[in-house]
């Protein structure tokens, strides 16, 4: 049946070029699902946007001597063409700044506040006179309370590693004009979560999700306490009540509502403005929430609470693939160091498809991992090109000279053959039931899995030899199998590789494109016997150690 799948991945804050790091945890995880559960024919539809409210923006803004508005500008653009780039799927992209965002969020917030899980507690924070407004804790320093260390951020401590308020700091200052700050009264509304608790654990019961994932949330139920969802900024969505002037939703409020307004206003784009409410207020839509794991809390804790306390019924998380971290070389990338990947240069040398299959191979999914140049040259040159590219081009080729450039006719079926299309089909299976359940890891495997079990036959099958013999139907009923498991290959491969795949699909003689089939029917429809093949041409291209040498030094010297 023909499932309804809302698939997101997290909001990236618009603050900055995203990279690889990124890209292995939300998001190429989210893609290769989405294209995945489209090929498997049901209505996915697939959302992202820039986060662009905040702390993080603000900081990254005056840092960079900008306003916030010019700051996410830039950045949402970058970080847009990034995932163009890279081949992403997404049905929308959208940013927290559009004007389709301001509503829903203050009706969420509107929604909370009449159904009584919103309180308003007066509460002292740390105020500038000089600078004229409240400080968030981030641009606070001041003296630790526990070890005196006289440079101690506004949250914790980096010497000593205490968390704390930004008012339990001694000699508070402020971190950008170093001039100290008073305690002064302010208002602020926060969020009851605490009356969520027994709801939260009763749904919780329903999940089957990673043990580690269970075990943090059951943890952080434990203790949950109202937590301030305004602040006072300018920067952010205005508090929507008269009494509320200077206050703005606080950036993890309205976020995840980023996720339903990119929604709506694909919905509108569509000219139907109430077709996101198909997905979202039906029951039977499953979503799908990709995250990396330092976001955890907001999504299966805070946004669903935020959520259950709404007017409307909206879908919460089904299912929350939360992924670990993904490094540079064993080192976190860093710009400011040096240490990261120039993307600009990185794809006038490589393809979306070499890096998304290299960081599937190795994609986080339940240990830290990392990006290393010279797996990225295995993976590229021993796989790709050795194993997938290689069975590609010596059938290709041995067609176009021996089966007069078309699909051959299948005879009779030895044990050898009956046992290869077995495995084919076995081999798709297992690719499928990979995807189904998050491991792109394991789904990289089975692709290479397939196309080493295409050269193998081919080997134990030697065309070649038939070809000499006179042999034919031997000859024509081999290469018909192989093509067989190249259609395999490219279909099961589409989510990892979208390029590479469509490209074998078009060697194949097909002329519609991969990404519309149905993967159920076109591994069991068989090639049609004269189908014109096209003149073979290379998927992959080689990857010298010259190269990459290059790249390592390139590395460590900036
Ligand atoms: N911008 C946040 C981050 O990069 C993620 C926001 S996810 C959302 O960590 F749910 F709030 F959208
Ligand atoms: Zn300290």
């Amino acid at each position: 049946m023909r499932k309804k799948i809302l698939v997101t991945s997290a909001l990236p804050y618009a603050n900055g070029p995203l990279h690889f790091g990124h890209i292995a945890g939300a998001y190429l995880p989210g893609d290769t699902y989405s294209r995945f559960q489209r090929l498997q024919g049901n209505d996915v539809k697939y959302f992202c946007g820039s986060d662009e409210y905040g702390v993080a923006i603000t900081m990254s803004a005056d840092i960079a001597g900008r306003t916030p508005q010019e700051h996410v500008d830039i950045y949402h653009e970058v970080n847009k063409k990034f995932f163009e780039t890279l081949n992403f799927s997404f049905d929308h992209y959208s940013r927290t700044t559009t004007s389709h965002h301001k509503e829903p969020s203050q009706q969420y917030f509107l929604d909370l506040l009449e159904n009584g899980y919103i309180e308003k507690k007066e509460t002292e924070q740390l105020y500038s006179e000089e600078e004229k407004k409240f400080l968030a804790d981030r641009y606070v320093v001041g003296i630790c309370p526990k070890c005196q260390y006289d440079n101690a951020r506004g949250d914790e401590c980096q010497k000593c590693g205490m968390a704390y308020d930004a008012t339990d700091l001694i000699e508070p200052r402020s971190k950008i004009k170093g001039t100290p700050l008073t305690l002064k009264k302010t208002t602020h509304w926060f969020l009851m979560l605490d009356k969520f608790k027994d709801k939260l654990l009763t749904w919780l019961e329903t999940k089957n999700w990673k043990p580690n994932v269970v075990k943090f949330v059951e943890h952080y139920i434990e203790d949950l306490r109202p937590r301030a969802i305004t602040r006072d900024s300018k920067w952010g969505i205005p508090v929507p009540l008269d009494d509320a002037e200077g206050k703005v939703l606080y950036v993890w409020f309205d976020a995840p509502i980023g996720y339903i307004s990119s929604s709506m206003e694909w919905a509108e784009k569509q000219g139907k403005p109430d077709l996101w409410k198909e997905y979202w207020c039906d029951p039977d839509t499953k979503l799908v929430q990709f995250i990396g794991k330092d976001n955890i809390p907001f999504h299966a804790v805070i946004f669903p609470a935020m959520t259950m306390g709404q007017n409307q019924d909206y879908k919460i998380v089904d299912e929350l693939p939360a992924n670990e971290f993904y490094n540079l070389e064993g080192k976190k990338f860093s710009k400011s160091e040096g240490w990261y990947v120039d993307l600009e240069d990185f794809f006038t040398k490589y393809t979306p498809d070499q890096i998304r299959y290299t960081i599937a191979s190795n994609a986080p999914e339940t240990s830290d991992s990392e990006f290393c140049w010279k797996a990225f040259q295995m993976h590229c040159n021993a796989e790709l090109l050795g194993k997938y590219g290689n069975f590609a081009n010596r059938t290709l080729v041995f067609a176009k000279k021996n089966c007069s450039s078309a699909v051959p006719k299948t005879h009779t079926l030895t044990t050898i053959d009956e046992e290869f299309l077995a495995g084919i089909k076995n081999l798709a299976d297992k690719a499928a039931n990979h995807y189904e359940t998050f491991s792109i890891r394991k789904a990289s495997q089975t692709i290479m899995e397939l196309a080493q079990l295409g050269n193998v036959y081919f080997d134990t099958k030697k065309p070649w030899v038939s070809a000499k013999e006179g042999d034919t139907q031997s000859l024509e009923t081999a290469i018909a199998c192989c093509i067989e498991c190249l259609k395999t290959l490219a279909i099961i491969s589409s989510p990892i590789i979208p390029t590479a795949a469509q490209k074998l699909w078009e060697l194949l003689g097909y002329t519609t494109p991969l990404a519309e089939q149905n993967w159920n029917s076109a591994i069991s429809t068989t090639a049609p016997p004269k189908q014109q093949l096209p003149q073979p041409s290379i998927l992959f291209n080689r990857i010298e150690d010259e190269q990459i040498d290059a790249e390592l030094s390139n590395l460590v010297s900036s």
